[in-house]
């Protein structure tokens, strides 16, 4: 294990021992720290995976850096279509990788084990499958798909395949997410009603126009190969490409972007396969860049009683110009307290439990009855109810943060290549990554025909 490694998980444990005092057992981080030190003795010299990144943009970079965290991982290639990027790869990872602007080159190479596909949306699906056809493992980003008409064909490529297959929403990875979830799963809470989840930005990057390099155009794009799928081709354009996110022919608009990270913690926490009901509103209220997808998009998503948890809304949103900064939570509201996650780096657990007795006075129609009425009426509560039953119960809360300089997405690779070497089941598969994705791009396809979308969770299919 390298030292830095060593390092990280001796002062991972000691983080959880001081700030849990209230909390007998940490039971799920103490796993997940074991796990990672299983991972990591289990790996020889021998014990290599090989693997091969796919889209060398942010992410692709954020990615791959992930991925080489984990023990005995090699990079052996790149692939992308902006010349600039292979280059930048070279750099970074060393002149000897092999690098291409065809995908098909890196899922041929039989000293590739498995791929990261971190291309823009409209790719991920198409290289996805190919991949695992060939016999690779993937590791895709999300959303899983780019449309809800792929789900279904990709979930049959794996099954037929067997490859191990994993999504990248990585905060269903992350310690904050594991532990909150022990805890949810234990009632902390109560009984689940209501979500509110959201995204808030507010500054041009934060809002998808990322920095265009100087050299962008048809010369060191691969612009055909990039809208080889396309039904309408276009002419070239710097925006389309390198700002993709703007336009729904690639991306997915903040619902396949950014509400789907909402969904797949929220999946992660209740165990839940996900909505039959869901409504969206958005508009392009400040970003007027050309852009065709909402900068302020606001859900409404119903979920029916299942035998995992009861019946239940959530509220999403994101806003990119929001005054209120860069910020993102999930609170989820049950019948006795709420879990607020802070992003996926944390939570706090406050707890507020009705007392015994209904409550009588105040507020209440009490004092509109007749005088003699309200004795009576008082004479009888109190005969029934004790003080303590008129207590609301004293609970203590509980905070959660992660360590510093701690990465979900390290953990979210070490999962996927623990899954590659022993054959353990990931963490989201591709059922738990099209059950996310989907009900995100009904929020795309509710407010484009502005409509309720009616949704499957269990079959996975719009209705
Ligand atoms: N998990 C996360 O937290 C997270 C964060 C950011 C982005 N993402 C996801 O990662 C993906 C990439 O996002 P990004 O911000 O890195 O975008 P980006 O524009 O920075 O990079 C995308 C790259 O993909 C390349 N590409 C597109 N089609 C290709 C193809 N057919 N073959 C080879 N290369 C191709 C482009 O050339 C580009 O360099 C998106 O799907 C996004 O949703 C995930």
């Amino acid at each position: 294990m390298s030292s830095d490694r060593r390092k990280f998980i001796k002062q991972l444990g000691g983080t959880i021992v001081l700030s849990s005092a209230a909390l007998s057992g940490f039971a799920a981080i103490e796993d997940h720290e074991r796990r990672l030190l299983q991972v990591e003795k289990r790996v020889s010299a021998n014990d290599k995976i090989r693997i091969a990144t796919i889209g060398m943009g942010i992410m692709g970079f954020n990615d791959t850096h992930a991925a080489l965290s984990c023990q005995g991982v090699e990079l052996v290639g790149c692939c992308d279509l902006y010349t600039g990027r292979l280059q930048r790869a070279k750099e970074v990872f060393g002149a000897n990788i092999f690098t291409t602007a065809d995908y098909r080159e890196i899922l041929d190479r039989k000293d590739v084990d498995a791929v990261i596909i971190a291309t823009s949306d409209n790719w991920h699906s198409t290289i996805a499958i190919e991949a695992m056809h060939k016999g690779k493992a993937v590791y895709s980003e999300k959303p899983m798909v780019h449309y809800i008409s792929e789900g279904l064909n990709e979930i049959k490529a794996q099954q037929e395949t067997k490859a191990v297959f994993q999504v990248g929403s990585q905060r269903v990875s992350s310690l904050a997410f594991q532990k909150a979830k022990e805890l949810y799963q234990a009632g902390a809470i109560g009984q689940i009603n209501s979500v509110e989840a959201s995204f808030n930005r507010q500054n041009a990057l934060g809002a998808w126009q990322y920095t265009i390099p100087l050299d962008a155009s048809p010369q060191t794009v691969d612009w055909n190969r990039y809208q080889a799928n396309e039904k309408v081709k276009l002419p070239y354009d710097d925006n389309r490409f390198f700002r993709w996110r703007n336009y729904r022919e690639y991306g997915t608009g903040v619902a396949g972007d950014l509400f789907v990270h909402l969904l797949s913690g929220i999946h992660f926490l209740t165990n839940s396969k996900g909505p039959d009901k869901i409504f969206s509103i958005g508009g392009t209220y400040y970003w007027k860049d050309g852009r065709n997808v909402p900068d302020v998009m606001s859900a409404v998503i119903e979920y029916p009683e299942s035998k995992e948890h009861p019946a239940f809304q959530v509220t999403l949103r994101v806003n990119f110009i929001s005054g209120e900064g860069e910020r993102s939570s999930t609170k989820i509201i049950g019948s006795e307290g709420v879990l607020f996650m802070d992003d996926d780096q944390g939570f706090t657990i406050s707890k507020n439990k009705m007392p015994v007795a209904p409550g009588i006075g105040g507020w209440d129609s009490l004092s509109t009855f007749p005088e003699a009425m309200q004795k009576k009426l008082m004479d009888n509560y109190n005969a029934k109810y004790t003080a303590a039953d008129r207590q609301s119960p004293s609970l203590p809360g509980v905070t959660y943060h992660s360590p510093e300089g701690y990465n979900s997405s390290n953990d979210h690779f070490a999962n996927f290549m623990d899954a590659i070497r022993t054959g353990k089941p990931v963490v989201e598969d591709a059922i738990f990554g099209f059950r996310a994705a989907a009900p995100c791009l009904a929020c795309n396809d509710s407010y484009f025909q502005n409509k309720v979308i009616h949704w499957d969770p269990v079959n996975m299919k719009l209705v």
